[in-house]
């Protein structure tokens, strides 16, 4: 048993484009616990291997700097070294970027404590892609949100263009497309639902259904920690 199997912890895994960071915010909002990116993790370690100029194939100086990344998350922000990434991480070329160096075991092993202690009472919400397979196994609930791969680069090209960045759909279509596929085809921590998952699939729904929906889940296993809001 580790500390964190003393917090309740909900994990939202599944492919790009789901709606799980979303999903993640508006959840740990409303049952106000702590908020795990893990994406943003990866992306970071990709965005500071670039910067030191160290290759993406290059596993040892890759774990050796996940092991001592200056990264820090604060309010919506993402910092490196004290220095707010701004957009730049939330890029399709970061997309990319940490997915080729999520596929490195050293590096997994490297942030999986760090992603561990992130479960601090009174709970914690964490999306990603191996939350409920590797990083938080004994989760109390565990959700797996899909949907089809055309619908995930639509929804990501939205995003992109409302943060004014460039995107274009059919290149986002091939991009996704990639990164699925060695998401789920690493040998390890490949994305996959655990057995014990809440399969979602949310291809025709929209976001609130979708947190309707979950809420009602986690209001089912964790009875106590749904408090009601008065209606305005
Ligand atoms: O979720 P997001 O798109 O930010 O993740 C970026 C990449 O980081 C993914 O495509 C995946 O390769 C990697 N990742 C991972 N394990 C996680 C979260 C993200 O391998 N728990």
């Amino acid at each position: 048993m580790t500390a964190a199997d003393l917090v309740p912890v909900v994990t939202i895994d599944g492919p790009s484009g789901t709606g799980k960071g979303t999903l993640a915010v508006l959840l740990a909002a409303r049952l106000g616990w702590q908020c795990l990116d893990s994406g943003a993790l990866y992306r970071v370690l990709g965005l500071a291997a670039a910067r030191r100029g160290i290759d993406l194939d290059d596993a040892p100086a890759l774990a050796a700097l996940a092991g001592n990344l200056g990264v820090s998350f604060v309010g919506g922000r993402v910092l490196l070294d004290g220095a707010d990434l701004g957009d730049a991480i939330r890029t399709e070329t970061a997309g990319m970027a940490a997915s080729r160096v999520a596929v490195h075991p050293g590096v997994r092993a490297a942030l999986l404590e760090w992603q561990r202690r992130q479960a601090c009472p009174p709970g914690l919400v964490a999306d990603g892609r191996d939350m409920g397979t590797v990083v938080f196994p004994r989760a109390g609930l565990k959700v797996f949100l899909d949907a089809s791969a055309q619908v995930r680069a639509e929804r990501r090209y939205k995003q992109l263009r409302e943060k004014g960045l460039d995107a274009n759909l059919p290149a986002l279509v091939e991009e996704i497309a990639e990164r699925d596929a060695r998401d789920r085809n690493r040998a390890v921590a490949p994305l996959r639902a655990a057995a014990d998952a809440v399969m979602v699939d949310s291809t025709a729904l929209s976001i609130n259904d979708v947190f309707d929906l979950v809420v009602e889940e986690v209001r089912r296993v964790f009875p106590d920690q749904v408090h009601e809001v008065a209606a305005e």
